[in-house]
This record gives structure tokens, sequence and C-alpha cells, in this order.
């Protein structure tokens, strides 16, 4: 259905923002440390034209509902669907005191969701420049990243870090995101034309609201607290015999996140410097961490990783986003990409029984 159809007016602003691919540094946002996202071509496309009063009705074409979910600015509450990233982003609008009236609104999105490629960022970030756009509200880039972050922790309810929203509205294609997230400086580093990206997604799905991504923060700031230091960025390689005394699993945890803020580190060298074969040993060694210390791994996950190393073709590849389920990020050969992924899927599918898609290349 049209916006014309729903809502019987034409929109007046349309907005979008891509989801996102992390090359590299995983589960290090939310302990300070450093992120390489870059973006994937699928996007959310937010329509929006302003209502007098406060009332908002909203569609997403992809929840399947043919009815506008409705309610008044100022009165969101939780309901535990996907309505809750939008009343998030009315609701972080106004206590950030920016004014709202109501709006229609027509979603639609091609960022497949809860496969670890920011499904949510890309909502919110979609939201907020709809927002901005029928509002003229004076938002920039990073204050609407943040603003999308704080409706996800405290509306939503998922203790995320800060990489999606800052990837969705700062990155674009071709390039990597460089992010402190701690100082919340950041530039972009061109991606080499000597490789290819391949985006699978396991067709296994999570959801971060859940109980397994927020148990993982808080092994980490408990390990941190045990190690005398405000986040686990604090500390790196050469403490790790220190980290290692730590009771299981804040050992393994914490040595995670060490050696993945390394490994970012590294990865932008050998960006800088065109070592595809060197970033590609960077997102082997990225994966076995998640797997092995960081527990975020599924058996379908790996199954894809070890189908990767198996061709001479792929550098490398790694879980992307929070885990639990997701996405595989690969990099090969350049012109390897498209047979590379179709062979990789079809292995894939014919072992695991799932279905999985590839993203990237289109
Ligand atoms: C999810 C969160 C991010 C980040 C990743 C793991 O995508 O939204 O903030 O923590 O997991 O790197």
């Amino acid at each position: 259905m049209t916006f014309e159809q729903l809502f019987g007016t034409n929109p007046l602003v349309r907005a979008s923002a891509p989801g996102r691919v992390n090359l590299i540094g995983e589960h290090t946002d939310y302990n300070g440390g450093y992120v390489l996202p870059t973006v994937i071509p699928q996007r959310t496309v937010v329509e929006l034209a302003r209502r007098s009063g406060g009332r908002v009705r909203a569609l997403s074409v992809n929840a399947g509902k043919p009815v506008p979910f409705e309610y008044i600015v100022g009165t969101e509450s939780r309901r535990g669907r996907w309505i809750d990233y939008l009343q998030g982003i009315t609701w972080v609008l106004t206590k950030a005191g920016f004014g709202l009236g109501g709006a229609d609104i027509r979603i639609e999105s091609t960022v497949p969701l809860g496969s670890g490629l920011s499904s949510s960022a890309a909502l919110e970030i979609a939201l907020l420049r709809a927002f901005r756009d029928a509002y003229t509200l004076p938002l920039e880039d990073v204050q609407m990243a943040l603003l999308g972050q704080r409706a996800e922790n405290e509306f939503v309810g998922a203790p995320v870090g800060v990489m999606d929203q800052m990837a969705c509205t700062l990155a674009g294609p071709g390039q990597a995101l460089f992010l402190d997230t701690r100082s919340l400086d950041w530039t972009v580093v061109p991606l080499p034309s000597s490789a290819e990206l391949i985006v699978l997604n396991s067709g296994v799905t999570h959801n971060h609201a859940k109980g397994d991504y927020r148990t993982r923060r808080a092994e980490c700031e408990e390990a941190a607290r045990r190690l005398g230091v405000a986040q686990l960025r604090d500390l790196d390689v050469q403490d790790l015999p220190r980290v290692m005394e730590l009771p299981e699993p804040f050992g393994r945890r914490a040595r995670h996140v060490v050696t993945e803020d390394a490994r970012v580190l590294a990865a932008v060298r050998a960006l800088e410097s065109g070592d595809v074969e060197a970033l590609g040993q960077l997102f082997y060694a990225s994966h076995d961490s998640m797997r092995d210390d960081y527990d975020v791994s599924i058996a379908e996950i790996d199954l894809v990783v070890d189908l990767a190393r198996a061709m001479p073709e792929v550098h490398g590849a790694r879980l992307t986003g929070g885990g639990f389920g997701g996405s595989v990020v690969m990099l090969v050969k350049p012109g390897t990409g498209a047979a590379v992924a179709s062979r990789i899927a079809a292995d894939y599918a014919a072992r695991s029984g799932k279905t999985p898609t590839v993203l990237v290349p289109e």
C-alpha cells in the first residue's frame, strides 16, 4: 500500500538510513573501545506527513499488519513490538526538548530484521531524519545517533552501544567508519579495491532486548570492576596475564574485548596499507575470539565461517553484529564475490536446513 492509499494524502518528507555491517570491533562499543563498520546497500525508508494535534498513525509494510498503529505523542508505552522503536523516537525527542506534533508515517525496509545488520538503528535514524526534516528540528548527525541509542536503551529496553547508530548516520558506501566509542572521534577509511565484501545472512535471528546481550555487557562491567578500571577499553594486551587471573567467565570475556580492540587498530593499519591478506586473518581471529572467549556464535554461523575457510578466494570471514544468530561478513578476492557467496550459501543451506540470503553483493 502506498502512503496515499493509506492516509489519503502525499507525504511531506521521505527520509532513509542504511543498515550496517561491522567489519571488526565486536562488543567493544559498550566497553568504550573501537569499531570499524560500513554500510550495506539495504535501507529503511520513512515517509511522513505532519498532522495537527499529537496523534501518530504509523504502518510498517514489513510488519504484516495492514492497520496503522496509533498513539498520541507524550503517551508512549512499551509494547514489545516494532512500534516501540517509533514510540522511542517521539519519546526521546520530546524528552530532549524538541517540540513535535503528530504524524502519519509509512515505513518500508529492505534491511533484514534481527540479522546483525542493524535494522533497529536504520529505523531509528530514518525516523529521526524524517522528524527533523518535517518539523525543521536543529539536529546534528552525532546528536541523532546518541538520541537513537538512548531511545533503544531507555525506551525499547535493549542495552546496546552506539556503534550502529553512528554507522547508519555517518558511514557511506566504499568506506569504513573508524570510531572511538569513548571520545566519539571518528574518521572514514576507504575500502580497498583489491578486495570485495560478502555479507551472508544465516537465516537465524536474534533479539538484543532479550537476555544474552545484556548478560555479556554485565560480565564486562563486572570484569572491569574487578580489574580496577573504568572500562575494559582501559586495558591492553600487556594486561592479559592479569586479565586471565579472573575467574570464569570474566577472564575470557575481557580477553575478547582487549584483543578485539587491538584487532581494530591493526585492521585500520591493514586497510591503510591495502594489506587484504592481513585484514582477512584479523577477521578469522575475531571470529575465533567471539566463538571461544565471548560465546556469542552459534553452530550455523561457525559452519558458514568454516565453509569460507575452505575456499581459496576468501581472505577472511567472521560473525558480524551482536551474535546469537545473524550474519557473516567475508573478505574475498575482487570479482569473486557473487560466485563464492552463492556456493557458500548453497552448501550452508544443504548442511544446516536453514535459508540463507546474500545481501552483499546485491
Ligand atoms: C549490537 C549492538 C551494538 C554492538 C554490537 C556488538 O549490534 O547494537 O551496539 O554492541 O551488537 O558489537
